[in-house]
């Protein structure tokens, strides 16, 4: 899988790229992930990428000829607009771009990218929540970090993603390790009985209880 990140921060993305689950699986050459900097296309000397809007107003729109050039060297991918004014990201987004070949992300910035492009180039829009941020960027590392994981081979145990959170439509159960008791915070007596039918049955009202409390909008059904 390869996934392309159209940007003109390219070096933001440095550190995360090389760390844990997604460093991993870029060395392993379970993925490929390619920031593209869309300066590359930019105007004049200082490379501009933004305009003021037609029609007056704040803030910059970044401009359509150099996103469209950054475009066109993913033509075959699926093309997602990261803005605030997508749908809102969750876990089917992901579920369906793990099991492309080639997604793009593209990162707005300032007040949005010129509409021309978002019509006629992007295949979809999403956001990562109702409040704004500087730029997608946030928002391709998240993308980047819930598609990678979602690979086969990437995570060993498959039985991890199969149970968590929102594939069932309820938030997980809480989680304890030793010691069994910490500044006299005890872990619940039934994770250390060894009744694993009690167990089970404790950790699927816990999720009930949870999603109940916190996230009423998922009904368990
Ligand atoms: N850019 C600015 N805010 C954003 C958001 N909420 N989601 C995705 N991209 C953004």
């Amino acid at each position: 899988m390869r996934i392309s990140i159209i940007t003109i921060f390219p070096e933001y993305f440095d550190s995360s790229l090389a760390l844990g689950i997604t460093g991993r699986a870029i060395e392993r050459g379970l993925v490929e992930v390619q920031p593209i900097d869309l300066r590359t296309w930019g105007k004049g000397v200082h490379r501009q990428v933004d305009d003021s809007p037609f029609g007056g107003g704040p803030g910059m729109v970044l401009m359509p000829e150099p996103l469209a050039n950054a475009l066109d060297t993913v033509e075959e991918a699926h093309r997602v607009l990261l803005t605030p004014g997508g749908a809102p990201l969750g876990q089917a987004h992901l579920d369906r771009w793990a099991g492309m070949d080639h997604v793009a992300l593209v990162c707005g910035r300032y007040e949005g990218v010129d509409e021309r492009i978002a019509e006629h180039m992007i295949d979809e829009q999403v956001s990562l929540g109702d409040y704004v941020i500087a730029g997608g960027e946030a928002a391709a590392l998240v993308i980047v970090e819930g598609v990678v994981r979602l690979i086969p081979e990437v995570v060993g145990n498959a039985e991890s993603i199969e149970r968590e959170s929102f594939r069932e439509g309820t938030i997980e159960e809480p989680h304890y390790t030793r010691p069994a008791v910490f500044r006299g915070w005890e872990v619940p007596e039934v994770l250390r009985s060894g009744d694993h039918g009690r167990i089970e049955e404790w950790r699927r009202s816990q999720r009930e209880e949870r999603t109940a409390a916190r996230r009423p909008d998922l009904d368990p059904g």
